[in-house]
């Protein structure tokens, strides 16, 4: 449906790709079955390490032999001051407190997986599709996949970032608007310069590269699909419109929150992560709305926050989970992966007919 370099190249029927979305909602079973509907399955492998990136892929092997994506990010190691660690501790307390947690969180022995060991594991593991965000990889990594037999995606939120994953040797770029749910991929200019709403930065882009275009925000139905490929992308990425399939791993008070939410529901916060992503506004969100500045970066601040985000997931507190998600989320619909992928590419036919 709908074929193009893009589709041909990766080997699915329709232009739908599912996001990766790391933190469990992008399960093996939601994966394989976008994929098995013909769209492109992504499996979000940042916070893994590479034992259970392998683990994760066998259970989407063993759910589809269509072609499917696997994601990481791109970061540096971090290297925070006790200076800069006892602030965000003690920021926490009342939070955790709250929760019935000690009141310091323990420091982790590191902030992370390996990233390089991450990106060693996914080049053996080789999957169709490899994407990422956060950074760009060198031309040698690039070519390492590449001879590995992966399709190589990076994210861009600027035509900058986009023309520098061009440069390392990407297949294609999935262009990421200022309205999509999660984490930013701003990795070269300022942050709120480099957050373009997507019906601006799609055709911008489009002009400025040689390889395809992937449209990333906001993006909910068949109309929003039939938009980007209008404005030159050759396939539509869509996170949030995902997160409430009975397949998606988060909890029900989240999916819940989005299909309560409507246009204004979210903005663009640091205190969860350290680094900027959107999200359904809570209390977490609007008490600590002063603090955006002066937490620790990513992933300073999402290790010191991870067992308050877990213990808040685990008593449903709504006001203190990290509930991501993008600006269409009122548009949201509790649908079998399948059966929405089903429905998107016939409100995609509908849209593109009626415009001529
Ligand atoms: C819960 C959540 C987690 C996300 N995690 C990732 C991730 O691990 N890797 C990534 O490249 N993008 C991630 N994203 C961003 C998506 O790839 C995509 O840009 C975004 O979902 C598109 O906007 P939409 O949510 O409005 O469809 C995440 C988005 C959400 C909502």
């Amino acid at each position: 449906m709908f074929p193009n370099a893009l589709t041909a190249a990766v080997g699915i029927e329709s232009p739908v790709v599912q996001a990766p979305m790391a933190g469990g909602a992008t399960t093996p079973e939601l994966v394989a079955a976008v994929s098995n509907a013909g769209g492109l399955g992504s499996y979000a492998a940042a916070t893994l390490s590479p034992a259970a990136m392998a683990e994760g892929m066998a259970r989407v092997r063993g759910l589809t032999d269509r072609p499917f994506g696997v994601n990481l990010f791109v970061l540096d190691t971090p290297n925070p001051t006790r200076t800069e660690l006892a602030a965000a501790q003690a920021r926490l307390a009342p939070y955790r407190a709250a929760l019935g947690l000690e009141p310091e969180a323990a420091v982790p022995e590191r902030f992370c997986e390996s990233n390089r060991a991450q990106i060693e594991a996914l080049i053996e593991l080789a999957p169709p599709v490899a994407s990422f965000t956060f950074g760009v990889l060198d031309a040698a990594t690039v070519a390492r996949l590449h001879d590995a037999g992966s399709f190589v995606v990076g994210t861009a939120t600027t035509v900058a970032e986009a023309l520098a994953w061009e440069a390392c040797g990407a297949d294609a770029v999935c262009m990421q608007g200022a309205e999509a749910g999660g984490h930013r991929g701003t990795f070269l200019g300022d942050f709120e310069q480099s957050s373009i709403g997507l019906m601006a930065l799609l055709p911008q882009a489009v002009a400025a590269l040689d390889v395809p275009v992937i449209a990333a925000g906001g993006i909910m139905d068949g109309r929003g699909i039939a938009a980007s490929l209008l404005l030159g992308a050759q396939a539509a990425q869509l996170g949030t419109a995902f997160l409430c399939c009975p397949e998606s791993g988060i909890h029900a008070a989240w999916k819940a929150a989005i299909l309560e939410a409507g246009d204004d529901s979210t903005r663009l916060t640091r205190v969860f992560s350290g680094r900027h992503a959107r999200g359904i506004v809570n209390a977490f969100m609007d008490e600590l709305r002063d603090d955006e500045a002066a937490v620790p970066a990513y992933p300073v601040q999402n290790a010191l926050t991870g067992e308050l985000r877990r213990a808040a997931t685990a008593q449903g507190r709504t006001d203190f989970m990290s509930l991501w998600a993008g600006q269409g989320a009122g548009l949201a619909r509790e649908l079998p992966a399948a059966e929405l992928v089903g429905v998107l590419e016939e409100e995609l036919r509908v849209a593109l007919a009626g415009a001529g």
